[in-house]
């Protein structure tokens, strides 16, 4: 009796909790209707992916710890998820919209994604997350501004710009789809998008104001360069993190990265490019938009300008010069550097390597030799209802197991408030970029060669930035710290996206035995059902 007592007052205090959370903060509707669509971005008709007939999709504007509710209508003839890059789902895996923990919307129906951008600020994107949707589009902008008394670490600019770049392909996703699933590499892409222009993308601005840019690389493999003509830009924020302004000429963007930076219009009065090129690849791939002066006295002129090709150093550097502001605000008004990741020891060591190669006669990607074999059952939902048999802890090793590759539901376990290290480690001669869903992770080193403990000594423990994507140069690794603090089931993908389709990918379940609301919310009540667990219920256990 006293113990059911306890348990109903810790229940109670929990919902109020929630409640007390949520109701406060402002809610955001979102009607969104996923239709297909003509689009001609590099000259050619396409059948686009459309939200709201938009190519790409609307952005989301938003305010730290607001409650987004974005209703999706899946009018596609296949089963549809809309995924969040960067947005954490605090304790709320659920609705994370990757196949390991949602179930995909069916077509013709809908689902109502109930989200809350928790103690985040920055700049991100949302992107379609299966059946190769992401080479059609359905991709867009997610700004998180901070709340009004939280100071920002440089002055309001005069406007604030979306920028989606990324690489593209002229034929279809069901064509690229059907040459992965045929079990053959796809062939290099054939140009670059800027907000979904192959050329002409442009930028208005008044001569001696300054804007900031949000820049996030929405394509499918390349690293790209972003540069303006004859403009400096300064980067501000990283993924959510302010940064120390440090200026540069030109920019890596490296796939699934977001970026802001601060240009001024401080040039005579014209038309100038503005350049994006591809990184690292045989055949630099280059299209360019116009920063456009109102007053401006003509059209662009002048040769364009060419940025890095081939330079690994030069990115590596560029990488590392940039740095948090820790006496800046984030989130919250108390500054980025008051918690002191570098001074935490960490509990483990989980080593993540790379490798391509045949299965089956069919060509295949893996971590640590584990190609990942999706399950027919969302792995979140499937743990939620105690299923058995979909998945199993310790499918995966910790560490490279230098063996062939094989398939399998590959799900990591770790401990729930650990603090872990992770490399990333690439012995391939391609660039790679790896994301983390539900955190945000400290990228405290990364160098040419085979990572050791030794490694560590060249770590940056004070200020590096914490983001949730991180790059792995050629033959190079790089290492992360991560406080496990969001219970769930979350995705390690890597960016390069035929890579992710065909395996290069695993869940990390971090786990903890309690059932508290303060630890994890129950199933959301609107979720979808499918697999093994369609015909339970959602209301709660
Ligand atoms: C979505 O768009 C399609 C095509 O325009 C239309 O037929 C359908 O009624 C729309 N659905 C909703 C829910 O708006
Ligand atoms: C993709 O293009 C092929 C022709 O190459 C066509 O048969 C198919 O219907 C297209 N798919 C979509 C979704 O447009
Ligand atoms: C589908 O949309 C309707 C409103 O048109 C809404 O009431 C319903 O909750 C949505 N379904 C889901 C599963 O979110
Ligand atoms: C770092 O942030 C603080 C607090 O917002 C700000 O005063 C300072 O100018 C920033 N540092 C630099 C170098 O911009
Ligand atoms: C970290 O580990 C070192 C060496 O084992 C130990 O001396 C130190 O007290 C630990 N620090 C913390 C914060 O636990």
């Amino acid at each position: 009796m006293a113990a059911n007592a306890s348990f109903a007052a810790a229940l109670f205090i929990g919902i109020s909790l929630i409640l007390a959370v949520t109701a406060e903060d402002p809610y955001r509707f979102f009607e969104w209707n996923i239709t297909y669509g003509d689009i001609y971005p590099l000259g050619v008709r396409q059948q686009g992916i459309l939200i709201n007939g938009q190519f790409p999709g609307p952005d989301i504007h938003s305010v730290t710890n607001d409650n987004l509710i974005i209703n999706v209508y899946n009018s596609l003839d296949e089963p549809f998820l809309l995924s969040w890059n960067g947005i954490q789902q605090r304790r709320n895996s659920f609705v994370d919209g990757v196949y390991g923990t949602t179930c995909p919307i069916p077509p013709g129906k809908n689902y109502t994604y109930i989200l809350q951008v928790k103690d985040q600020i920055g700049s991100f994107y949302y992107f379609p997350s299966l059946a190769f949707h992401k080479a059609a589009g359905g991709f867009g902008g997610i700004r998180i501004l901070s709340r009004p008394r939280i100071p920002v670490p440089f002055a309001d600019p005069a406007g604030d710009y979306t920028v989606l770049i990324g690489d593209w392909y002229k034929s279809n996703h069901t064509d690229l789809r059907a040459q992965l699933d045929s079990g053959r590499k796809l062939p290099l892409p054939d140009g670059i998008l800027i907000n979904g222009r192959g050329s002409g993308a442009t930028l208005n601005v008044e001569q001696g104001k300054t804007y900031r840019l949000r820049i996030s690389n929405v394509g499918l493999q390349d690293s790209l360069n972003f540069r303006i003509q004859d403009h400096k830009m300064q980067v501000v924020e990283v993924e959510g993190i302010h940064t120390l302004p440090t200026t540069f000429s030109s920019l890596d963007v490296h796939v699934g990265q977001s970026y802001s930076v601060l240009v001024t219009a401080d040039q005579p009065a014209k038309d100038y490019y503005m350049v994006v090129s591809s990184r690292f690849t045989s055949a630099v791939l280059t299209t360019t938009g116009v920063l456009r002066y109102s007053n401006s006295a003509g059209g662009v002129s002048g040769p364009i300008p060419g940025g890095p090709t081939i330079q690994i150093d030069w990115s590596l550097n560029q990488a590392r010069a940039i740095r948090t502001n820790l006496s800046a605000s984030g989130p919250r008004p108390n500054p980025q550097g008051s918690y002191h990741y570098g001074m935490i020891n960490t509990t483990r060591t989980i080593r993540l390597a790379s490798s391509a190669g045949q299965v089956n006669g069919k060509q295949r990607y893996a971590v640590n030799s584990v190609s990942f074999n999706p399950a027919d059952t969302p792995l979140k939902i499937a743990d939620y209802f105690k299923i058995d048999g979909v998945f199993r802890v310790g499918s995966i090793q910790p560490q490279p197991t230098g063996g062939g590759i094989y398939l399998d539901t590959s799900v990591l376990q770790v401990d729930y408030r650990s603090f872990v290290e992770i490399v990333f480690e690439n012995t391939e001669d391609i660039m790679q970029s790896w994301h983390l869903d539900g955190y945000s992770f400290w990228v405290v080193g990364m160098d040419g060669g085979q990572w050791s403990p030794d490694s560590r000594n060249g770590y940056n423990l004070r200020d590096a930035v914490a983001r949730c994507t991180v790059q792995v140069y050629p033959s190079s690794w790089s290492a992360i710290y991560i406080a496990l603090d969001n219970v769930g089931m979350w995705n390690i993908r890597s960016e390069f996206w035929a890579r992710q389709y065909l395996g290069q990918q695993l869940y990390l379940r971090v786990y903890t035995a309690s059932t508290s609301l303060r630890d994890e919310y129950p199933i959301p009540k609107n979720a979808l059902l499918c697999g093994r667990a369609s015909g339970r219920s959602t209301r709660p256990l």
